[in-house]
């Protein structure tokens, strides 16, 4: 079945824990949480405390995408703040397979992040090391943008050269995905759907969830 990560940073922060309960009880598999630092991309979002504070409410896995410069200084905090899965952007780490064994070492999933206009390529020398392959469908940095198409031969793609490695990777896409484009994207092979703005646009959690589960329903 499909698995929806539900991205925070769409919502209205007034009411994140009553939020996250809300989507803990529609389903949801992961609760997904966008660090930004105002310097790799434009804007700002959650910190270690909410991580920390939302570990305290839910038993849902939380997944940090460290999208900040310098993300290996941060691993250990957000390891010990309750994340599951962190996130590394590639174009951040200078050592990724570092980066990546650090993450693990915490007993943590780690996952690494490729832009829109990334080559797959050096994936390959990573794989190892990861848990998570995160495609990212917009370039990093805000909620609500247009899903950039290209993504999806990357998904079969990445899809097809795991299985030739060896691999057996989830991968998920993250920025812009919606009920339109759910299907073509869980048909080119990924196991996992990021979403944001799409999720908090509907009145009820529960019915969208299902309706994104329905239309990429194969898997
Ligand atoms: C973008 C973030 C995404 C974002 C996706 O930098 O990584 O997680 O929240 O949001 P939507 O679904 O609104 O495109
Ligand atoms: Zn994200």
């Amino acid at each position: 079945m499909l698995k929806i990560s539900a991205s925070l940073l769409a919502c209205d922060e007034a009411y994140l824990g009553e939020t996250v309960m809300e989507l803990e009880r529609a389903g949801v598999d992961f609760i997904h949480l966008d660090v930004m630092d105002g310097h790799y991309v434009e804007n700002f979002a959650f910190s270690p405390k909410t991580v920390r504070d939302l570990r305290k409410i839910t038993a849902l896995p939380l997944e940090v995408h460290l999208e900040i410069d310098n993300p290996e200084r941060y691993i250990a905090i957000f390891a010990e703040a309750g994340a599951d899965i962190i996130i590394v952007q590639l174009d951040t780490v200078r050592h990724p397979i570092r980066v990546l064994k650090e993450i693990r070492s915490f007993g943590k999933k780690a996952g690494i992040a490729i832009n829109p206009s990334d080559e797959l390529g050096r994936v390959k020398y990573l794989a190892a090391y990861i848990d998570y392959l995160l495609l990212m469908s917009v370039e990093p940095g805000f909620g609500g943008q247009e899903f950039e198409e290209s993504v999806v031969d990357k998904v079969n793609l990445a899809q097809s050269e795991f299985a030739k490695w060896g691999y057996s990777i989830p991968i998920g896409v993250d920025g812009g995905i919606n009920f339109e484009n759910v299907t073509l994207i869980t048909q080119a092979g990924a196991e996992i759907v990021v979403v944001g703005t799409a999720l908090f646009s509907q009145p009820n959690f529960c019915e969208a969830v299902t309706l994104f589960r329905q239309l990429g329903g194969f898997r």
